[in-house]
């Protein structure tokens, strides 16, 4: 599944979607043509964009169910126009930014989905920070790419969260999922190697779901990552051995 397909994929029945930083406007068209929702606010930070949008718009014949706005973030997006709050294809301190901005805004969206392009941990962050619930954390893989999506809820309100490093890391979700699927399986010896290579041998055993699957190349993506920075900071070094503890501790 490829990364605009799962963004679709992920976004629930509603009346009015706000997709901010909305460019081509492919997810809106997408999800107005299946009748996922009625309306549409598309917003840009820039003008260039924005006409693409409207352009694409009219060409698609949804003029009448949608409405641009020239703003960042969510400056100039009244809350009560949307129920369902899309941000994606930005980087994650881009999005973790508008978040904290539009922080009072945030409560009148049943479901918020982030796709950060980089620096997700900083997502996580402020996604904690302004007690969102995690409700789940998604992987599309495109040229072998991976491209992490976050479905949050503002309504639980959870202050008690706070995430571990290791959490803030990979992912609160992903490592939930992972603990849960690998679980399952029979014992497999080319897992006794290490754990990088345990990963790899994981994001391709067909007994798991594609959805999995993606997740534990996220996984092995940020590991490798990790792997590199771990030379130069002890930070990273205590990341490595704090998910090889974890990992290890699934078998
Ligand atoms: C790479 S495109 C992503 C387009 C689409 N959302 C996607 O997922 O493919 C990023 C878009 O976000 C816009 N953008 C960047 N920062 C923004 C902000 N603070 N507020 C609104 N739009 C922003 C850019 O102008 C650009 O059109």
């Amino acid at each position: 599944m490829d990364r605009l397909t799962l963004i679709t994929a992920c976004i629930p029945p509603c009346r009015r979607l706000i997709d901010v930083g909305s460019d081509h406007a492919t997810v809106p068209i997408s999800i107005l043509n299946r009748g996922i929702c009625e309306q549409v606010l598309i917003t840009d930070v820039h003008r260039g964009p924005i006409e693409v949008a409207r352009r694409r718009i009219e060409e698609a014949g949804l003029s009448d169910v949608c409405r641009f706005v020239l703003t960042d973030g969510l400056d100039d997006v009244a809350p009560e126009e949307g129920d369902v709050l899309l941000i994606s294809g930005l980087g994650g301190e881009n999005i973790a930014g508008i978040l904290e901005r539009g922080y009072h805004k945030l409560s009148r969206f049943y479901r918020l989905i982030f796709q950060p392009q980089t620096r997700d941990y900083l997502l996580r962050n402020a996604i904690d920070r302004l007690s969102l619930t995690f409700l789940d954390e998604r992987v599309a893989v495109e040229n072998r790419r991976p491209y992490l999506v976050m479905i949050c809820d503002s309504s639980i309100g959870d202050p008690g969260m706070q995430l571990s490093p290791l959490q803030r890391e990979f992912g609160p979700k992903i490592l939930e999922r992972v603990e849960e699927t690998i679980q399952v399986i029979p014992h497999i010896p080319e897992l006794n190697v290490n754990v990088r290579t345990a990963l790899e041998v994981l994001s391709a055993f067909e007994l798991f779901d594609l959805q999995n699957r993606a997740r534990l190349v996220y996984l092995l993506s940020k590991y490798e990552k990790i792997t590199r920075r771990a030379r130069f900071h002890l930070r990273d070094q205590a990341l490595l051995n704090a998910f090889d503890e974890w990992f290890l501790s699934l078998f």
